[in-house]
């Protein structure tokens, strides 16, 4: 059996596990460790087979993926690590994802890197991932099938990164909530990775723990959130152009 364990605030990361899952000729679970309320998480058996994937922020995994990560042990069991970014660059995030695999017991037979729309800026790497995308993460499936049933070694050094990790800069954007638009549901404090969303109050949310990843954006069914302000207004056509240049997926295996 294969078991997926992912992180995903807008939802490209969980759209391209799957589609990777859905290329294997394996029976598939899935675990979305994403809430910061979810049960606890199952260990997979000896014998399964293991996605773990994350996007990028500022280079890096998420700490609070990389948290929930490290509490799923690995016996040995063959894994695939991705990591998905938004045509920027994935900088040390999928090394880093890769070291902490390797570290927690698993057997690590392929790593790739795939492009998805930018959860902050949704104008860079729009509606991706797209057609060509997913053509390519067929191809990325099938280069994993090919490994299962075989021994070979995979190559630590092939995969791009550096150590020590860089250090992930702060992003100070915080969502802003539409008053008229807001009903108080609480869906986006319940799906908030962090709890930095008020319980009673959702319009509050706590900038210490506010981690910019747009969850509260990508849940709402009013579309009461959104990232703006003088900043942000400022920042994104200059990212937009800074990022425009397309970006391919790149991945390693075992060979
Ligand atoms: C806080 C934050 C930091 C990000 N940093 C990067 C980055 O360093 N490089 C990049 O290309 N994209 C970056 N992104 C974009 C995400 O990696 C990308 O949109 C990814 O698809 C989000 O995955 P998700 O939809 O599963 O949440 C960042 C997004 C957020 C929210
Ligand atoms: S999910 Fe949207 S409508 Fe519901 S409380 Fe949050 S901001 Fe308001
Ligand atoms: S409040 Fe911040 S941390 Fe919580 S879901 Fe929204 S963007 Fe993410």
């Amino acid at each position: 059996m294969v078991h997926t364990y992912y992180f995903s605030a807008s939802n490209t990361t969980e759209k391209i596990v799957k589609a990777v899952a859905d290329n294997l000729r394996q029976e598939v679970l899935h675990h979305n460790i994403t809430p910061s309320r979810i049960a606890r998480t199952v260990n997979p058996a000896k014998d399964d087979i293991v996605i773990f994937a994350a996007p990028v922020y500022a280079g890096r995994i998420p700490v609070v993926a990389a948290e929930k990560f490290k509490k799923i042990i690995g016996s040995g069991q063959k894994c695939v690590a991705i990591v998905v970014y938004g045509n920027r660059d994935y900088d040390d995030a999928l090394i880093e994802l890769c070291d902490l695999l390797n570290d927690n017991g698993f057997n690590i037979i392929a790593a790739a890197a795939f492009v998805a729309q930018h959860s902050i800026f949704p104008k860079v790497a729009a509606l991706r991932p797209d057609a060509d995308d997913l053509k390519k993460i067929a191809d990325f499936s099938s280069d994993v099938n090919k490994s299962f049933d075989r021994e070979l070694s995979f190559d630590m050094s092939s995969v791009k990164g550096n150590r020590p990790y860089k250090t992930p800069a702060a992003i100070p954007l915080i969502p802003k909530t539409n008053k008229n638009k807001c009903n108080k549901c609480g869906k986006c404090s319940h799906e908030c990775p962090t709890g930095a969303i008020d319980l009673n109050n959702p319009r509050i949310t706590d900038p210490e723990k506010c981690i910019s990843c747009g969850r509260c954006i990508a849940v709402c069914p009013e579309n009461a959130r959104h990232f703006g302000g003088l900043k942000y207004k400022l920042i994104a056509p200059l990212f937009k152009k800074k990022c425009s240049a397309r970006r391919e997926p790149e991945w390693f295996v075992a060979g």
